[in-house]
């Protein structure tokens, strides 16, 4: 029985159709497997009181349940910690839990094991990945590297680990501003897998790195006509963008950053109203710490489609986080030596991050 999952696929979103037990882009190829392979979710959890169940298995199992800004609410609100990906990856490296359950997706669990092997990390959802992860197959990258003998590769965290092991240094988007910074003018580089990230970066800082051609499927569905009826119907509310954007919606941003940046900028600025154009699960925060202030999320091209929810992270249930918790399932394995190769351009990135304490860049492109 396929998985109940709310997804823009199940919204009735024309840019997704469902796939074996995740959403997958339309232009996607056809996932293998069959219903048959899948593993359905047990029926037998309705009577239980799923928060306390988790709280109760946290405790036993001295679990640290870790969730990203893009979590459904009721993941976010029982989480020990939220944040964007450096933070939460900060908080795998420190931890001292002996289980790390990561509510986010699979590149983000995989980082805590590079930077924790000796906990174990389980995700609810072993099918949350990422679509920019999905445009970098490790063999392409590395023959793009090979091309290009005289580039250094910066490289986004949203990759395999394998593309993690094949690059010079990492980059979240709230560190990356900062770590390009220290890397020399005349230094070339290659910089993937996200096009519109690299290409905002290259914008602000004259750069002129050689960019992989991936994209956020849910940030590239922002629609920029939408945006600026938007914009008129609140004249004045400035407009908050991550740089995973494309560029026609970045130059409508009065804010550029992190999902963390972007929280900030929200508890910071002097209106009441924020445009709000990344994935509307960080808009939960902003609700609880700002109750004053009307937060609206930026539009797709239909003016109400759902299309910017990241169905990769909509994966996650409380069901999953519960059957992860108790079952020690799914788990996140990598094996040593590809471990310890990725880990050396992560631990570039924390060092060189090291500035970066816990917020975005500030600033616009
Ligand atoms: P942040 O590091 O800004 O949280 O971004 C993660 C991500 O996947 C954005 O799509
Ligand atoms: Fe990947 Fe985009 Fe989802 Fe972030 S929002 S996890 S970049 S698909």
């Amino acid at each position: 029985m396929p998985w109940p999952i709310a997804s823009p696929a199940a919204e009735g979103c024309t840019k997704f159709r469902l796939g074996i037990g995740r959403p997958v882009p339309i232009w996607a190829p056809p996932l293998e497997g069959t219903a048959a392979t899948m593993t359905a979710l047990p029926t037998n959890l309705s009577g239980l009181d799923l928060r306390a169940e988790i709280d109760r298995l946290r405790k036993e199992r001295n679990a640290v349940i870790l969730a990203h800004y893009y979590q459904k609410p009721e993941i976010q609100d029982l989480a020990d910690y939220i944040g964007d990906s450096l933070e939460l990856s900060r908080k795998a490296a420190a931890s001292d839990a002996d289980v790390i359950a990561f509510c986010g997706v699979k590149f983000m669990a995989e980082t805590a094991k590079i930077l924790s092997p000796q906990k174990t990390v389980i995700l609810p959802d072993v099918n949350a990945g990422c679509s920019l992860e999905d445009a970098c197959p490790p063999e392409k990258f590395k023959a793009f590297r090979e091309a290009h003998p005289d580039h250094i590769a910066l490289t986004y965290i949203n990759c395999s680990t394998e593309v993690k092991a094949l690059s010079d240094i990492i980059v979240t988007s709230s560190s990356a501003e900062t770590i390009l910074q220290q890397i020399p003018a005349d230094q070339k580089i290659i910089f993937g897998p996200d096009r519109h990230l690299g290409g905002y970066l290259n914008r602000k800082f004259g750069r002129d790195m050689l960019l992989w051609p991936g994209v956020c499927i849910v940030h590239e569905a922002f629609s920029e006509t939408e945006l600026l009826k938007l914009k008129g119907q609140h004249p004045g509310a400035p407009v908050a963008a991550h740089p995973e954007c494309p560029p026609n919606i970045v130059d409508h941003a009065d804010y550029v950053g992190s999902t963390s940046g972007i929280l900030q900028f929200a508890k910071t600025m002097t209106g009441d109203t924020l445009i709000v154009a990344t994935e509307p699960h960080i808009i939960h925060q902003m609700q609880l710490a700002m109750p004053e202030k009307t937060f609206i999320g930026a539009p797709g091209a239909d003016g109400n489609c759902n299309c910017n929810i990241c169905p990769y992270m909509a994966l996650n249930t409380l069901e999953k986080l519960y059957l992860a918790l108790r079952d020690l399932t799914p788990q996140i394995h990598i094996e040593e030596g590809l471990r310890v190769q990725a880990k050396k351009s992560l631990d570039r990135m924390l060092e060189m991050a090291s500035g970066t304490v816990g917020k975005g860049d500030l600033g616009r492109a």
